[in-house]
Protein backbone atom coordinates (compact mmCIF):
# COMPACT_ATOMS: atom_id res chain seq x y z
CA UNK A 1 0.00 0.00 0.00
CA UNK A 2 1.50 2.74 -1.40
CA UNK A 3 0.66 5.82 1.26
CA UNK A 4 0.61 9.79 0.09
CA UNK A 5 -1.47 10.78 2.64
CA UNK A 6 0.77 9.89 5.81
CA UNK A 7 -0.64 10.53 9.72
CA UNK A 8 0.55 13.78 10.39
CA UNK A 9 -0.05 15.49 7.23
CA UNK A 10 -3.71 14.13 7.76
CA UNK A 11 -4.24 15.79 11.06
CA UNK A 12 -2.68 19.46 9.63
CA UNK A 13 -5.36 19.13 7.46
CA UNK A 14 -7.98 18.20 9.68
CA UNK A 15 -6.84 20.81 11.86
CA UNK A 16 -7.21 23.59 8.74
CA UNK A 17 -10.60 22.44 7.59
CA UNK A 18 -11.80 22.59 11.58
CA UNK A 19 -10.64 25.83 12.30
CA UNK A 20 -11.80 27.11 8.71
CA UNK A 21 -15.50 25.58 8.98
CA UNK A 22 -16.50 26.00 12.42
CA UNK A 23 -15.37 29.52 12.95
CA UNK A 24 -17.35 30.50 9.47
CA UNK A 25 -20.46 32.10 9.67
CA UNK A 26 -22.54 29.14 8.46
CA UNK A 27 -20.89 26.37 9.95
CA UNK A 28 -19.55 23.35 7.41
CA UNK A 29 -17.03 20.74 7.57
CA UNK A 30 -15.75 18.78 4.70
CA UNK A 31 -16.82 15.26 3.75
CA UNK A 32 -13.76 13.39 3.71
CA UNK A 33 -13.37 13.32 7.39
CA UNK A 34 -16.68 11.01 7.47
CA UNK A 35 -14.66 8.06 6.56
CA UNK A 36 -12.71 6.30 9.38
CA UNK A 37 -12.77 2.85 9.57
CA UNK A 38 -15.98 3.21 11.51
CA UNK A 39 -17.17 5.72 8.80
CA UNK A 40 -16.44 3.56 6.00
CA UNK A 41 -18.06 0.69 7.56
CA UNK A 42 -21.14 2.86 7.88
CA UNK A 43 -20.91 3.91 4.37
CA UNK A 44 -20.78 0.24 3.36
CA UNK A 45 -24.29 -0.34 5.51
CA UNK A 46 -25.60 2.75 3.88
CA UNK A 47 -25.00 1.31 0.51
CA UNK A 48 -27.16 -2.30 2.01
CA UNK A 49 -30.40 0.03 3.16
CA UNK A 50 -33.74 -0.63 1.43
CA UNK A 51 -33.63 3.37 0.95
CA UNK A 52 -30.41 3.52 -0.68
CA UNK A 53 -31.21 2.89 -4.33
CA UNK A 54 -28.44 4.71 -6.35
CA UNK A 55 -25.85 1.21 -5.25
CA UNK A 56 -28.21 -0.85 -6.26
CA UNK A 57 -29.19 0.98 -9.44
CA UNK A 58 -25.42 1.40 -10.25
CA UNK A 59 -25.01 -2.17 -9.92
CA UNK A 60 -27.62 -2.66 -12.34
CA UNK A 61 -26.30 -0.26 -15.01
CA UNK A 62 -22.41 -2.09 -14.27
CA UNK A 63 -24.49 -5.43 -14.68
CA UNK A 64 -25.94 -4.86 -18.27
CA UNK A 65 -22.93 -2.60 -19.30
CA UNK A 66 -19.42 -3.73 -18.22
CA UNK A 67 -19.06 -5.65 -21.36
CA UNK A 68 -19.90 -2.63 -23.29
CA UNK A 69 -17.53 -0.91 -21.08
CA UNK A 70 -14.46 -3.53 -22.14
CA UNK A 71 -15.42 -3.50 -26.28
CA UNK A 72 -15.32 0.08 -26.59
CA UNK A 73 -12.13 0.96 -23.92
CA UNK A 74 -10.17 -2.15 -23.96
CA UNK A 75 -8.38 -1.09 -20.84
CA UNK A 76 -5.46 -3.04 -19.22
CA UNK A 77 -5.17 -0.57 -16.28
CA UNK A 78 -8.29 -0.06 -14.39
CA UNK A 79 -7.98 2.90 -11.98
CA UNK A 80 -10.78 3.60 -9.00
CA UNK A 81 -10.72 6.95 -7.07
CA UNK A 82 -12.80 6.83 -3.58
CA UNK A 83 -13.10 2.65 -4.21
CA UNK A 84 -14.18 2.15 -0.52
CA UNK A 85 -14.65 -1.63 -0.33
CA UNK A 86 -14.54 -2.05 -4.34
CA UNK A 87 -17.68 -3.87 -4.37
CA UNK A 88 -19.34 -2.88 -7.24
CA UNK A 89 -15.83 -3.31 -9.27
CA UNK A 90 -15.66 -6.60 -9.14
CA UNK A 91 -17.79 -6.38 -12.42
CA UNK A 92 -15.53 -4.36 -14.51
CA UNK A 93 -12.80 -6.72 -12.83
CA UNK A 94 -14.26 -9.39 -14.62
CA UNK A 95 -15.19 -7.97 -18.00
CA UNK A 96 -12.43 -6.14 -19.01
CA UNK A 97 -8.69 -7.32 -19.94
CA UNK A 98 -7.07 -5.77 -17.09
CA UNK A 99 -3.02 -6.47 -16.01
CA UNK A 100 -3.51 -4.12 -13.49
CA UNK A 101 -5.87 -2.68 -10.90
CA UNK A 102 -5.09 0.88 -8.79
CA UNK A 103 -7.34 1.96 -6.11
CA UNK A 104 -7.32 5.33 -4.17
CA UNK A 105 -9.14 6.44 -1.58
CA UNK A 106 -8.20 8.11 1.67
CA UNK A 107 -9.77 5.13 3.76
CA UNK A 108 -6.69 2.36 4.52
CA UNK A 109 -9.23 0.51 6.13
CA UNK A 110 -11.46 0.16 3.56
CA UNK A 111 -8.21 0.11 0.50
CA UNK A 112 -7.04 -3.03 2.95
CA UNK A 113 -9.51 -5.07 2.84
CA UNK A 114 -10.80 -4.61 -0.93
CA UNK A 115 -7.14 -5.35 -2.01
CA UNK A 116 -7.00 -8.52 -0.35
CA UNK A 117 -10.55 -9.57 -1.21
CA UNK A 118 -9.41 -8.79 -4.99
CA UNK A 119 -6.01 -9.85 -5.09
CA UNK A 120 -7.21 -13.38 -3.89
CA UNK A 121 -10.18 -13.42 -6.34
CA UNK A 122 -7.93 -12.24 -9.27
CA UNK A 123 -4.84 -14.04 -9.02
CA UNK A 124 -3.14 -12.48 -12.44
CA UNK A 125 -3.75 -9.33 -11.55
CA UNK A 126 -1.49 -6.81 -10.27
CA UNK A 127 -3.35 -4.87 -7.45
CA UNK A 128 -1.76 -1.79 -6.43
CA UNK A 129 -3.52 0.45 -3.31
CA UNK A 130 -3.11 4.10 -2.90
CA UNK A 131 -3.64 6.07 0.08
CA UNK A 132 -4.96 9.44 -1.24
CA UNK A 133 -6.64 12.02 -1.53
CA UNK A 134 -8.13 12.76 -5.16
CA UNK A 135 -8.34 16.53 -5.26
CA UNK A 136 -4.48 16.17 -4.34
CA UNK A 137 -2.84 13.13 -5.80
CA UNK A 138 -3.78 12.70 -9.35
CA UNK A 139 -0.49 13.12 -10.43
CA UNK A 140 0.19 10.31 -8.82
CA UNK A 141 -1.12 7.92 -10.36
CA UNK A 142 0.71 5.21 -12.02
CA UNK A 143 1.14 5.20 -16.23
CA UNK A 144 -0.66 3.24 -18.63
CA UNK A 145 -0.92 2.09 -21.20
CA UNK A 146 -4.45 1.84 -21.67
CA UNK A 147 -6.06 3.40 -18.76
CA UNK A 148 -9.60 3.26 -17.25
CA UNK A 149 -10.43 5.87 -14.72
CA UNK A 150 -13.69 4.75 -12.26
CA UNK A 151 -15.64 7.29 -10.30
CA UNK A 152 -18.45 5.23 -8.88
CA UNK A 153 -21.03 5.63 -6.15
CA UNK A 154 -22.17 9.10 -7.69
CA UNK A 155 -19.18 10.60 -5.59
CA UNK A 156 -19.02 13.35 -7.84
CA UNK A 157 -21.81 15.15 -6.43
CA UNK A 158 -20.28 15.41 -2.79
CA UNK A 159 -17.95 17.95 -4.71
CA UNK A 160 -19.13 22.08 -4.97
CA UNK A 161 -19.70 22.71 -8.71
CA UNK A 162 -16.23 24.79 -8.83
CA UNK A 163 -14.84 22.01 -7.77
CA UNK A 164 -16.15 19.41 -9.51
CA UNK A 165 -14.99 20.95 -12.60
CA UNK A 166 -11.62 21.41 -10.82
CA UNK A 167 -11.85 16.99 -10.42
CA UNK A 168 -12.65 16.78 -14.00
CA UNK A 169 -9.84 18.87 -15.38
CA UNK A 170 -7.60 17.34 -12.90
CA UNK A 171 -8.37 13.96 -14.25
CA UNK A 172 -8.45 14.52 -17.88
CA UNK A 173 -4.83 16.22 -17.10
CA UNK A 174 -3.87 13.13 -15.55
CA UNK A 175 -4.97 10.83 -18.76
CA UNK A 176 -3.53 10.60 -21.76
CA UNK A 177 -6.10 11.26 -25.06
CA UNK A 178 -8.34 8.25 -26.09
CA UNK A 179 -7.83 6.82 -22.52
CA UNK A 180 -11.65 6.95 -20.53
CA UNK A 181 -13.22 8.09 -18.02
CA UNK A 182 -16.96 5.99 -16.11
CA UNK A 183 -18.41 8.17 -14.09
CA UNK A 184 -21.10 7.63 -12.56
CA UNK A 185 -23.39 9.82 -11.31
CA UNK A 186 -27.20 9.87 -9.33
CA UNK A 187 -29.75 11.47 -11.24
CA UNK A 188 -32.66 14.11 -10.40
CA UNK A 189 -35.90 12.62 -9.42
CA UNK A 190 -38.45 13.15 -7.01
CA UNK A 191 -37.87 14.10 -3.15
CA UNK A 192 -39.92 11.55 -2.16
CA UNK A 193 -37.50 8.85 -3.43
CA UNK A 194 -34.22 11.15 -2.59
CA UNK A 195 -34.53 12.35 0.95
CA UNK A 196 -35.22 8.63 2.21
CA UNK A 197 -32.22 7.85 0.53
CA UNK A 198 -30.17 10.14 3.16
CA UNK A 199 -32.41 9.72 5.91
CA UNK A 200 -33.12 6.39 6.22
CA UNK A 201 -35.80 4.84 8.73
CA UNK A 202 -32.93 2.32 10.94
CA UNK A 203 -30.75 5.94 11.34
CA UNK A 204 -27.83 4.71 9.67
CA UNK A 205 -26.91 7.72 7.96
CA UNK A 206 -27.52 9.43 10.74
CA UNK A 207 -25.19 7.68 12.55
CA UNK A 208 -22.68 8.08 9.46
CA UNK A 209 -23.24 11.67 9.19
CA UNK A 210 -22.71 12.09 13.36
CA UNK A 211 -19.40 10.21 12.54
CA UNK A 212 -17.33 13.38 11.80
CA UNK A 213 -17.99 14.73 15.25
CA UNK A 214 -16.50 11.41 16.33
CA UNK A 215 -13.48 12.17 14.33
CA UNK A 216 -13.21 15.43 15.99
CA UNK A 217 -13.70 13.94 19.26
CA UNK A 218 -10.80 11.76 18.36
CA UNK A 219 -8.43 13.30 16.44
CA UNK A 220 -8.68 16.78 18.07
CA UNK A 221 -9.95 15.95 21.90
CA UNK A 222 -12.83 17.66 20.66
CA UNK A 223 -15.82 17.51 23.25
CA UNK A 224 -19.03 17.19 20.90
CA UNK A 225 -21.96 15.44 22.39
CA UNK A 226 -23.92 13.64 19.43
CA UNK A 227 -26.67 13.27 21.47
CA UNK A 228 -27.30 17.25 21.33
CA UNK A 229 -27.40 16.70 17.05
CA UNK A 230 -30.06 15.87 15.07
CA UNK A 231 -29.80 14.53 11.13
CA UNK A 232 -31.56 16.64 8.79
CA UNK A 233 -31.10 15.83 4.82
CA UNK A 234 -33.11 18.24 2.57
CA UNK A 235 -33.71 18.72 -1.34
CA UNK A 236 -32.66 21.90 -2.77
CA UNK A 237 -34.70 22.35 -5.23
CA UNK A 238 -32.67 25.31 -7.34
CA UNK A 239 -29.53 22.97 -6.80
CA UNK A 240 -30.76 20.10 -7.75
CA UNK A 241 -28.81 18.56 -4.58
CA UNK A 242 -29.56 16.90 -1.17
CA UNK A 243 -27.71 18.88 1.77
CA UNK A 244 -26.71 17.31 4.97
CA UNK A 245 -26.52 19.22 8.11
CA UNK A 246 -26.27 18.20 11.96
CA UNK A 247 -28.68 20.77 13.84
CA UNK A 248 -27.83 21.36 17.52
CA UNK A 249 -31.18 20.49 19.68
CA UNK A 250 -30.04 22.83 22.42
CA UNK A 251 -27.26 25.49 23.21
CA UNK A 252 -23.83 23.65 23.35
CA UNK A 253 -20.15 24.94 23.58
CA UNK A 254 -17.65 22.97 22.11
CA UNK A 255 -14.20 22.62 22.61
CA UNK A 256 -11.22 22.03 20.07
CA UNK A 257 -8.19 21.78 22.49
CA UNK A 258 -5.70 20.53 19.67
CA UNK A 259 -6.73 23.92 17.51
CA UNK A 260 -7.65 25.95 20.37
CA UNK A 261 -11.02 26.77 19.58
CA UNK A 262 -14.17 27.04 21.53
CA UNK A 263 -17.10 26.88 19.32
CA UNK A 264 -20.90 28.05 20.29
CA UNK A 265 -23.91 26.57 19.02
CA UNK A 266 -27.34 27.78 19.59
CA UNK A 267 -30.89 25.85 19.12
CA UNK A 268 -31.31 24.98 15.78
CA UNK A 269 -27.98 26.30 14.53
CA UNK A 270 -26.47 23.73 11.81
CA UNK A 271 -23.35 22.63 10.97
CA UNK A 272 -23.62 21.17 7.02
CA UNK A 273 -21.50 18.23 6.91
CA UNK A 274 -22.15 17.11 3.00
CA UNK A 275 -24.17 17.67 -0.71
CA UNK A 276 -24.94 14.97 -2.79
CA UNK A 277 -25.95 16.89 -5.85
CA UNK A 278 -28.14 14.68 -8.63
CA UNK A 279 -27.28 15.45 -12.66
CA UNK A 280 -29.46 15.13 -15.62
CA UNK A 281 -27.72 14.09 -19.14
CA UNK A 282 -27.66 18.00 -20.41
CA UNK A 283 -25.23 19.00 -17.54
CA UNK A 284 -23.26 16.40 -17.52
CA UNK A 285 -21.99 16.39 -21.18
CA UNK A 286 -21.55 19.71 -20.40
CA UNK A 287 -19.08 18.85 -17.76
CA UNK A 288 -17.47 16.76 -19.35
CA UNK A 289 -16.89 18.34 -22.65
CA UNK A 290 -15.69 21.50 -20.79
CA UNK A 291 -13.32 19.52 -19.17
CA UNK A 292 -11.67 18.56 -21.95
CA UNK A 293 -13.76 14.55 -22.35
CA UNK A 294 -16.13 13.57 -25.58
CA UNK A 295 -19.19 11.59 -23.92
CA UNK A 296 -19.04 8.41 -25.41
CA UNK A 297 -21.69 6.40 -23.95
CA UNK A 298 -24.62 7.48 -21.66
CA UNK A 299 -26.18 4.07 -20.12
CA UNK A 300 -28.99 4.72 -17.16
CA UNK A 301 -30.78 1.21 -15.12
CA UNK A 302 -33.95 0.18 -16.68
CA UNK A 303 -35.63 2.97 -13.91
CA UNK A 304 -33.51 6.21 -15.26
CA UNK A 305 -32.41 6.59 -11.71
CA UNK A 306 -28.63 6.63 -11.93
CA UNK A 307 -26.58 6.93 -15.44
CA UNK A 308 -23.29 5.70 -16.16
CA UNK A 309 -21.13 7.93 -18.32
CA UNK A 310 -17.92 6.58 -20.39
CA UNK A 311 -15.71 9.82 -21.39
CA UNK A 312 -12.86 9.49 -24.02
CA UNK A 313 -9.88 12.18 -23.20
CA UNK A 314 -9.91 14.51 -25.73
CA UNK A 315 -6.20 15.11 -27.72
N1 LIG B 1 -16.94 3.91 -4.64
C1 LIG B 1 -17.67 3.37 -3.49
C2 LIG B 1 -17.60 4.29 -2.26
C3 LIG B 1 -18.29 5.63 -2.42
S1 LIG B 1 -18.30 6.56 -0.90
C4 LIG B 1 -19.10 3.11 -3.88
O1 LIG B 1 -19.47 3.43 -5.01
O2 LIG B 1 -19.84 2.55 -3.08
C5 LIG B 1 -17.03 7.73 -1.22
C6 LIG B 1 -15.61 7.15 -1.09
O3 LIG B 1 -14.70 8.19 -1.41
C7 LIG B 1 -15.26 6.68 0.31
O4 LIG B 1 -14.63 5.42 0.23
C8 LIG B 1 -14.30 7.74 0.83
O5 LIG B 1 -13.33 7.21 1.74
C9 LIG B 1 -13.66 8.26 -0.44
N2 LIG B 1 -13.24 9.66 -0.39
C10 LIG B 1 -13.94 10.73 0.05
N3 LIG B 1 -13.23 11.86 -0.12
C11 LIG B 1 -12.05 11.49 -0.69
C12 LIG B 1 -10.90 12.21 -1.12
N4 LIG B 1 -10.83 13.53 -1.01
N5 LIG B 1 -9.89 11.51 -1.70
C13 LIG B 1 -9.95 10.15 -1.82
N6 LIG B 1 -11.01 9.42 -1.43
C14 LIG B 1 -12.05 10.09 -0.86
N1 LIG C 1 -21.44 9.46 -2.49
C1 LIG C 1 -22.55 9.16 -1.60
C2 LIG C 1 -23.78 9.90 -2.09
O1 LIG C 1 -23.71 11.09 -2.34
C3 LIG C 1 -22.20 9.55 -0.20
C4 LIG C 1 -23.30 9.47 0.81
C5 LIG C 1 -24.34 8.63 0.83
C6 LIG C 1 -23.44 10.28 1.95
N2 LIG C 1 -25.12 8.85 1.93
C7 LIG C 1 -24.60 9.84 2.62
C8 LIG C 1 -22.71 11.30 2.48
C9 LIG C 1 -25.01 10.44 3.79
C10 LIG C 1 -23.11 11.90 3.66
C11 LIG C 1 -24.25 11.45 4.32
O2 LIG C 1 -24.82 9.29 -2.25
Amino acid sequence: MKVLLDAATQEAALRADVVAGLTAARKWLPPKWFYDARGSELFERITELPEYYPTRAERAVLTAHAADVARHTGARTLVELGSGYSTKTRLLLEALPLTSFVAMDVSPTALEAAAERIAADHPHLRVDSVVGDFTQHLGHLPGGPGRLVAFLGGTIGNFEPADRARFLAGVRAALEPGEHLLLGTDLVKSPRVLVPAYDDAAGVTAEFNKNVLRVLNRHLDADFDLDGFTHVALWDADHEWIEMRLRARWPMRVTVPAVNLVVEFTTGEELRTEISAKFRREGVEKELTEAGFTLDHWWTDPEGRFALSLARARS
